[in-house]
């Protein structure tokens, strides 16, 4: 009997792209709940993807009865942009803590294996040149400083997790994707300013606005991590060859592609330059600087630099990243820019 794969969100940037690689190379079967179907126009069609539009906070009894059916569950559902983190840090913590608590329970009760999403927020801003899973502290900031709910409310769901794991043998594995980026990340023709991650906000700016603005100079770094790469983590994970996952957190991140924000836009202008049609925005952009304050508001904090430490990775799910991080800009780019018609031919 092919395996029942249950995913909350299947329409987000993770969802998508994982039930478009299981539909395409395995034999699995989908079952899928988001509010939106607009990233998954190649799997509808499929026969082994069922999929229900509907929010996870209304739709119970639906969720409740996959639970029971499905042999694995990925609740996938959270807000996960900072701008969100301290705008709306209540909806955070109902939707990110609070909604997902109701179905890790469930797992709980009808001994289901789930496949939980931290995050490398949850580490914020500690000192360690390398998170690791089992030594680092995780350090947040003081209560005012709204940003850290996000976190946060990960952090106590993982330790939930954990002790579920501990006391009621809940089969659990708990991955924390670092930067993850790709075509599907957010909408670059979303607007609204700060509802997109750095990646898709900075190739908006670039069309769009003209000025991308580095966040108190853009010294910060950040690990990015192509989503194919992420992706083959998730399928060895739900795999759980030899129950290699069981029962593990996991850092899915790329060492090799730490960079600072101010090289990111440096390296994203540079890029769109090679796409004959878009030269000319690229040409013109200007780089300016924002303090934190100014644009995110009094609540934020940022973190200095994150790398993982990927070694239970390695050893565990014999997982390591490939693409590094031009390749993977160069990839997203194509998507939104007609990648037929660029200049260089590499990625
Ligand atoms: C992200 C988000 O919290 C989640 O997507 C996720 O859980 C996690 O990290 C992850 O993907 O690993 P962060 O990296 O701070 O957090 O989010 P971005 O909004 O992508 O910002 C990255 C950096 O760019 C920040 O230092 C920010 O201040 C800076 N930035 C952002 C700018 O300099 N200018 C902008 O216009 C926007």
């Amino acid at each position: 009997m092919s395996l029942k794969v249950l995913i909350l969100g299947v329409n987000g940037f993770i969802g998508n792209s994982l039930t478009e690689r299981i539909l395409a190379s395995k034999d699995w079967e989908v079952y899928g709940m988001d509010m939106a179907s607009d990233k998954l126009e190649n799997c509808l069609d499929n026969p082994r993807f069922t999929f229900v539009e509907g929010d996870i906070t209304i739709n119970k009894e639906w969720i409740a009865y996959h639970i029971k059916k499905c042999d694995v569950i990925l609740p996938l559902v959270a807000i996960a942009t900072p701008s969100l983190y301290v705008k709306d840090p209540l909806k955070v913590f109902e939707l990110d803590f609070e909604a997902n608590l109701e179905i890790i329970r469930q797992c709980v009760r009808y001994k289901k294996r789930v496949i939980f999403p931290s995050t490398s927020e949850v580490y914020g801003m500690s000192q360690d040149a390398e998170f690791s899973e089992e030594d680092t502290s995780l350090v947040l900031g003081p209560i005012h400083k709204q940003r850290w709910i996000y976190s946060c409310s990960k952090q106590l769901l993982d330790r939930v997790i954990y002790a579920y794991g501990v006391h009621e043998q809940l089969p659990y594995t708990i991955f924390r994707p670092f930067n993850w980026l790709g075509p599907k990340l957010d909408r670059i023709d979303e607007h609204k300013e700060g509802s997109s991650r750095v990646v898709t906000l900075f190739i908006s700016n670039i069309l769009h606005h003209g000025e991308i603005k580095l966040v108190d100079g853009g010294k910060q770094r950040r690990s990015f991590t192509y989503i194919d790469d992420g992706i083959d983590a998730l399928i060895k994970i739900i795999e759980n060859k030899d129950n290699c996952a069981h029962q593990r957190i996991f850092n899915i991140g790329n060492p090799k592609n730490d960079v600072s924000i101010k090289e990111l836009a440096e390296l994203l202008v540079q890029l769109v330059k090679e796409y004959p049609a878009y030269k000319n925005l690229a040409d013109k952009v200007k780089i300016s600087t924002v303090q934190a304050e100014e644009h995110y508001g009094k609540h934020y904090q940022d973190l200095g630099f994150r790398v993982p430490s990927i070694r239970n990775a390695k050893t565990y799910l014999g997982w390591e990243p490939k693409m590094d991080l031009k390749t993977a800009l160069l990839k997203t780019l194509d998507y939104h820019l007609d990648g037929s018609k660029r200049t260089s031919s590499a990625a």
